[in-house]
């Protein structure tokens, strides 16, 4: 099912930095390819702006995040609307129904501000009457703090919208390889057999980044990475790679394995919080080649401040597929490139007959690179040209634009167009969010209550050395030293 006929795009936070460096640089995309239905998109901010600087401030962001932003692009200008809203004030819902089109009902609402909000917003929407049947509601991550206050988001925002209309957005899940890895699990018979712990060894997933928190701190400084990503993009990640084949790619075909998955997490609790997971803040260092500050001295940020910007942990699933192998996760700013991966260690074979192999290089590997290109290199052994049996490591890569060069599009492309097709197959159902948080939370809990300052790591590098050792400890190595 699409939307059918005009719709009308109320984007609350409308000139928050998601907004302008990924929304409207999305919905542009989507525009230009022909795939955004006819309607109105609304800025929500509490700015007066003229509509001369609005465009300004738009015209500026899409520069800077989409490709060849040019005078051709004037037809999406004029499809959007600033609105002076004040989300706290209950008169500002009707000033916006004023300005929002009585006969359009299909609304799309997306709460792209923090999660404190939401619950407002809702009650002043449906105070002005703006709420029905055929609106959607996206909600931005992270959907809570914790899970005490995603229980009572959920809650609240059912009072309004029914689990049909809300759409909990993680653009992880919009990356194209995510998609890679559903159609090379369950569209390919090749990996199922081998796929488990008879064959596996481990699996580490790398989110890393080489930015800082740039103008962020207001809003990271209470978050921090565990909330930020791990909680969300990084379970995620896994749950993709580690669920049982679904019976179909319907909605709740898939979520149910996904949360399958996050009900199968071995708790990590008490004692063993401090021997699996390790957290860090960046100190100074250079970062693409260019000195940069410490965490505690960037903008907005306390010069006390406890917040991690590095978070890594080893995990179990306990179920029978995966039963005693590791997965490591690991995300962080400021790290020494940017680079998202999951890569699938595979064990080594039982017996070498080719003595000169070295063991750490010759196992198989499975490589999911999401970033900064998508691809899938598979890393196998073969004989080295020449004399003897030498054996060298060579790698199989599928790249979705080395046979024709095409665009990749955007994570949020994907997912605005979901949710226009009314496709919730890519977004968390209320119980996937609350499993999640329900794993991380004594982590939150005994990080607060023991008021731990984080490891220092210099900008830069791969984070704090017990991130090294988290991996040492069982005889590994992260990828990038392997
Ligand atoms: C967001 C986090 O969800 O993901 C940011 O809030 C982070 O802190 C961003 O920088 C990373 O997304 P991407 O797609 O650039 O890897």
């Amino acid at each position: 099912m699409h939307i059918q006929g005009p719709f009308e795009l109320i984007l609350f936070g409308g000139l928050g930095d998601l907004a302008l460096r990924k929304l409207i640089p999305a919905l542009l995309c989507l525009h230009r390819d022909q795939r955004l239905p006819e309607g109105t998109i609304y800025v929500l901010t509490r700015q007066a702006l003229s509509r001369e600087e609005f465009l300004d401030r738009i015209s500026q962001a899409l520069s800077a995040h989409v490709s060849d932003f040019s005078d051709h692009d004037r037809t999406f200008l004029s499809r959007l609307c600033c609105c002076v809203v004040d989300v706290t004030q209950p008169e500002s819902y009707h000033d916006l129904a004023k300005q929002l089109n009585a006969a359009c009902q299909n609304r799309v609402y997306y709460f792209a501000t923090g999660s404190s909000l939401y619950l407002p917003i809702c009650q002043g929407l449906q105070q002005a009457n703006l709420i029905s049947a055929q609106c959607f509601v996206v909600l931005e991550k992270p959907i809570g703090h914790d899970l005490l206050s995603a229980t009572a988001i959920n809650k609240g925002v059912a009072e309004f919208f029914n689990e049909r209309q809300i759409y909990r957005i993680d653009h992880y899940l919009g990356k194209e390889t995510v998609q890679n890895l559903l159609v090379l699990r369950f569209a390919n018979s090749l990996f199922e057999h081998q796929w488990n712990h008879k064959y596996i060894d481990h699996i580490q997933i790398t989110i890393a980044e080489s930015l800082g928190v740039e103008q962020r701190a207001g809003f990271y400084e209470s978050v921090g990475a565990l909330r930020d990503m791990l909680q969300n993009h990084l379970l995620q990640l896994l749950c993709i790679t580690a669920m049982e084949p679904p019976a179909s790619l319907d909605p709740d075909a898939v979520r149910d394995e996904k949360v399958k998955v996050l009900r199968a997490l071995k708790p990590i609790v008490g004692d063993a919080i401090g021997a699996n997971v390790v957290q860090g803040q960046y100190d100074a260092g250079v970062s693409n080649g260019e000195p940069v500050v410490r965490y505690r001295d960037e903008p907005g940020v306390d010069e006390q401040s406890l917040t991690e910007t590095f978070v890594a942990l080893k995990l179990e699933i306990e179920n029978w597929r995966w039963a005693g192998v590791p997965f490591y996760l690991r995300t962080g700013k400021r790290l020494a490139r940017r680079t998202c991966e999951i890569v699938v260690h595979f064990k080594q074979v039982p017996h070498s007959i080719f003595p000169l192999q070295h063991k750490s290089t010759m196992a198989n590997k499975l490589i999911f690179r999401l970033q900064p290109d998508d691809g899938v290199h598979l890393m196998l052994c073969e004989k080295r040209v020449g004399p003897g049996m030498n054996v060298r490591p060579m790698s199989l890569s599928l790249n979705p634009t080395t046979v024709k060069p095409v665009r990749v599009p955007e994570a949020y492309e994907r997912l605005l167009y979901d949710v226009l097709s009314a496709n919730p197959t890519l977004f968390l159902r209320h119980d996937e969010l609350l499993e999640a948080w329900r794993w991380v939370d004594p982590i939150l809990t005994q990080w607060q209550q023991q008021e731990q300052r984080p490891e220092p790591y210099t900008s830069g590098s791969w984070g704090p050395s017990a991130a090294t050792l988290l991996l040492a400890k069982d005889g590994r190595l992260w990828d990038e030293n392997s």
